[in-house]
């Protein structure tokens, strides 16, 4: 694990990652007791902004490792759990290193795809479904805004048998920006809440409380 300081000035991700490590650690353990398969999907992979060489403070790097934590543990106890992942990234440079990383992985099957997560949506659930019949999915949704995983076309992932899904955004701008009169702004809300009842639900509240309504 990379050193807290290798993430000055990035707290955000720091605290991001956190939250991905923990949660996917918690949940391999929990999952491979009862599953041989694990697939883990990253639709906004990076690398982004990262420090290390061996890509250890990126969310792919992170969530990896952590799976095969408990790949180990279940090994000892003669259980085998496959682990699979599925990495999607659109900026051309990044999906370069995205590729090389993948590449040097021997002990998992990764696929890395270029271009937009939504667009890749057919790939994914393909590739899910490929996992067979005892698997569990693990599905990373970390944009940089808060378009590009609008809830219509994300709708296959949410129908697919035992799934889960962490979707990272960030709230400050979304809080600021949900009541926007913009016609494009409001559009773009309601592509990724996947309704426009989010209005109703935010208004008259005071600008902390609209997190969790
Ligand atoms: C916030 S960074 C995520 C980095 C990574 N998840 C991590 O935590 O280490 C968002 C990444 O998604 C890529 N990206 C932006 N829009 C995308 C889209 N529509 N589909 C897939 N990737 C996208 C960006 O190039 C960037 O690398």
């Amino acid at each position: 694990m990379l050193a807290e300081s290798a993430y000055s000035g990035r707290e955000q991700t720091l605290v991001k990652h956190y939250i991905l490590r923990e949660y996917v650690v918690r949940m391999a353990f929990k999952v491979a007791s009862f599953c041989d398969t694990i697939t883990y999907v990253d639709g906004f992979s990076g690398p982004w902004n990262v420090v290390s060489e061996d890509f250890s403070d990126s969310s792919f790097a992170i969530a990896l490792n952590e799976l095969r934590k408990a790949r180990e543990v279940y090994r000892a106890k003669n259980r085998t759990v496959k682990l699979r992942g599925f990495f999607v990234e659109k900026n051309r440079a990044a999906y370069k290193k995205l590729k090389a990383f993948a590449e040097t992985v021997t002990d998992a099957e990764v696929v890395t795809k270029p271009g937009t997560f939504e667009s890749s949506i057919p790939e994914v659930v393909e590739f899910v479904k490929q996992g067979g019949t005892k698997n569990f999915t693990f599905i990373f949704i970390d944009p940089t805004g808060w378009s590009g995983f609008a809830m219509e076309t994300i709708k296959p992932l949410l129908e697919l048998d035992r799934v889960e899904l962490l979707i990272n955004f960030m709230t400050s701008h979304i809080r600021r920006f949900a009541e926007s009169a913009h016609k494009e702004t409001m559009e773009s809300f309601e592509r990724m809440f996947g309704s426009a009842d989010f209005r109703q639900r935010i208004q008259g509240l005071r600008f902390e409380e609209k997190e969790t309504p």
